[in-house]
């Protein structure tokens, strides 16, 4: 669940959310609807910690990890729809990236072998052996399916 209480936010004078109570509980998807300008990027920057409200909390339940992507679509342009939902869990990614650099090392030394051995405890620990099967679930549980997980936004 994730849980928004008495949200706020004003920019100087203006007011662009007052006192914003909402829950979003698992089982549905939410979508955000309002005029241009109305304060949607907004108010998903302030659900996911990028910015900080006026006054008021985001709360999720305790474990609970979130994914975000960027709301530039043109950012996922060179992956395919299940790498794009991958990464949105940045932490994971850094991980990953961080594993394919250390291996890919021509001179592997002993420091490297070590960092490696922290990265590959990093990567179970945040669930890495089950994120391409958790995010193809996500995606299924949207509606997406598993024929089209493999395409790219060029069509690929
Ligand atoms: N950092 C900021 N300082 C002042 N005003 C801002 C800032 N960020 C956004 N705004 C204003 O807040 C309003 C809501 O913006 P935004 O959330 O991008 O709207 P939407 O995504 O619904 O089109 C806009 O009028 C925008 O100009
Ligand atoms: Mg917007």
């Amino acid at each position: 669940m994730l849980s928004v209480s008495n949200i706020s936010l004003r920019y100087g004078k203006r007011v662009l959310f007052d006192d914003v109570n909402i829950k979003f509980v698992p089982g549905n998807c939410y979508g955000i609807i309002g005029a241009n300008g109305a304060g949607k990027s907004t108010f998903l920057k302030i659900l996911s910690g990028e910015i900080d409200a006026t006054t008021g909390q985001v709360s999720t339940n305790p474990g609970a990890r979130m994914s975000v992507l960027k709301q530039n679509h043109y950012a996922y342009d060179a992956y395919n729809v299940l790498e794009a939902v991958m990464m949105g869990n940045v932490k994971l990614m850094d991980v990953i990236r961080e594993k394919d650099e250390v291996y890919g090392k021509p001179d592997f030394s002993e420091a490297d072998g070590l960092r490696a051995a922290e990265l590959e405890s990093l990567f179970a620990e945040m669930g890495g052996w089950d994120a391409e099967s958790n995010a193809a679930s996500l995606l299924s549980d949207l509606g997406v399916k598993e024929e089209h997980h493999g395409k790219k936004n060029d069509g690929d």
